[in-house]
């Protein structure tokens, strides 16, 4: 997080709090996630999409709760002005708890249940993604027997699939999610929700290419893809789509291999492409459809490390003078699944103190039951690291907590947030008795 410093005695500080006093009061492993930080990055996406989208549609920046989301979090996206997007009945449930205002949220999934959707209608969410043939057949006969109409954007699977510098185009889409342009079931989708005026809002289109990307030439392909429907549902079916979203998956710096876009700079490079991509089509002359996007990893990614102790330190010997020291935390896969999913790349440092011992290649492990359990695999630590040292991963804020299990029975860390100087939890620790309340005891 940008608060991140050392005090005179080494130790990190996060927000004017020291990590031995954040140890020392909540415990370790533990989530710690700066609030100003949070708030600042919504905002900055907020307005940088706004003032960059200001001479075309005008722009909304959807947060993607996957990321992470609990209460407190939805609340702060909702005083920040953002919208919320959603992709679950229990996502849901967390907006209603805030009472975050139902038009700014929009409820994703390719496997939406009929109880979710009746839910979503009954709160008046802004938007449903629909995502299959049979979801759209739901929507309509729940709307009709709710007598609301269901405001409807469509998913399009735009054939482009984007990974940090690189992204694939291609002609026809194998994945799950959406529906196909190649094949023509985005324009039947369309078709088919236009048919029924009382029971659709028809809002607009989706596309969402990938996660953790850097780079705009993918969301370029697949703006280029979306204008060419956008224009042909004009001028098949005289309708001008009044919006547009183009999902997330803006990258963030794990390790120093990664530069992200400003926010700034990325809105004004998407705001670039839309015009242009609009401007080619047969949608032009109609008013410039409003754009949304879905940034998750790249506003809460960088606000949080995760802060572990160390339990032991071992020194492998691998050979012509060669050795790597394991440094076992008390956290692991169960708290940040990424390394061991998708071999993700995490830095870490020494956090309660300096030291001036030579630096050594470690290697932060878990204490899970399981080689593949790795935190960092490769770090340069002070060759005097030692059980009860502090060690913080950074941005552990997306995609940790919000994947994390209870693997081999170990209670999920909580969520602390720090700000001016206090620390308040914001998720609770789960402790043993949590997880043995599920399980049946005389079953
Ligand atoms: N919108 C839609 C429709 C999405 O499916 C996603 C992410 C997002 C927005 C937010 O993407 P972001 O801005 O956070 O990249 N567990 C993986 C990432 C999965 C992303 C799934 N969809 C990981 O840890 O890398």
């Amino acid at each position: 997080p940008a608060s991140v410093g050392r005090d005179d005695r080494g130790r990190l500080t996060v927000a004017g709090v020291d990590v031995c006093a954040l140890a020392e009061r909540h415990g370790t492993a533990a989530y710690v996630m700066d609030e100003d930080d949070f708030r600042s990055r919504a905002r900055d996406f907020r307005d940088s999409f706004a003032s960059a989208f200001a001479h075309l549609g005008g722009a909304d920046v959807y947060y993607a709760g996957k990321a992470f989301l609990c209460t407190a979090v939805a609340r702060w996206v909702q005083q920040e002005g953002l919208c919320l997007d959603v992709c679950t009945g229990g996502e849901l449930a967390v907006a209603r708890r805030v009472g975050f205002p139902a038009e700014r949220v929009a409820f994703h999934g390719n496997n939406k249940t009929v109880p979710e959707l009746r839910e979503a209608l009954e709160y008046g969410v802004g938007r449903i993604v629909v995502d299959s043939f049979d979801e759209i057949e739901r929507v309509i006969a729940l709307a009709t027997e709710l007598g609301v109409r269901a405001p409807v954007m469509v998913r399009v699977t735009v054939g482009v699939e984007a990974h940090t510098h690189e992204f694939i185009a291609t002609g026809h889409e194998d994945q799950k999610f959406g529906f196909s342009l190649a094949g023509g079931q985005a324009m039947a989708a369309v078709a088919r929700l236009a048919a029924h005026p009382e029971a659709v809002d028809l809002r607009g289109l989706h596309s969402h290419i990938g996660s953790q990307i850097f780079d705009t030439a993918g969301f370029e392909a697949a703006v280029h893809r979306l204008a060419g429907l956008h224009a042909a549902v004009a001028t098949e079916h005289g309708i001008a789509l009044p919006e547009l979203d183009l999902g997330g998956g803006y990258g963030v710096a794990y390790t120093s291999q990664h530069t992200p876009l400003p926010p700034r700079e990325l809105a004004r490079s998407l705001a670039e492409i839309v015009e242009r991509e609009l401007a080619a089509g047969a949608g032009a002359g109609h008013p410039a459809p409003r754009v949304s996007v879905e940034p998750g990893r790249a506003i809460v990614g960088p606000t949080t490390f995760t802060l572990y102790e160390v339990g032991t330190v071992k020194h492998v010997d691998l050979g012509g003078g060669h050795g790597r020291t394991y440094v076992s935390v008390d956290g692991g896969m169960s708290d940040n699944a990424r390394p061991a999913l998708y071999e993700a790349d995490y830095s870490c440092t020494l956090a309660n103190r300096s030291s001036s011992a030579e630096p050594t290649l470690a290697r932060v492990v878990g204490r899970h039951c399981e080689s593949g359990d790795i935190v960092v695999l490769d770090e340069y630590l002070p060759a005097d690291v030692r059980p009860g040292d502090l060690v913080a991963v950074p941005g552990t804020g997306a995609y940790c907590r919000s994947l994390s299990s209870q693997y081999n029975h170990t209670p999920r860390p909580p969520v602390v947030a720090v700000r001016e100087g206090e620390s308040r939890v914001i998720v609770r620790r789960e402790t043993i008795d949590d997880l043995l309340a599920l399980d049946v005891a005389d079953a």
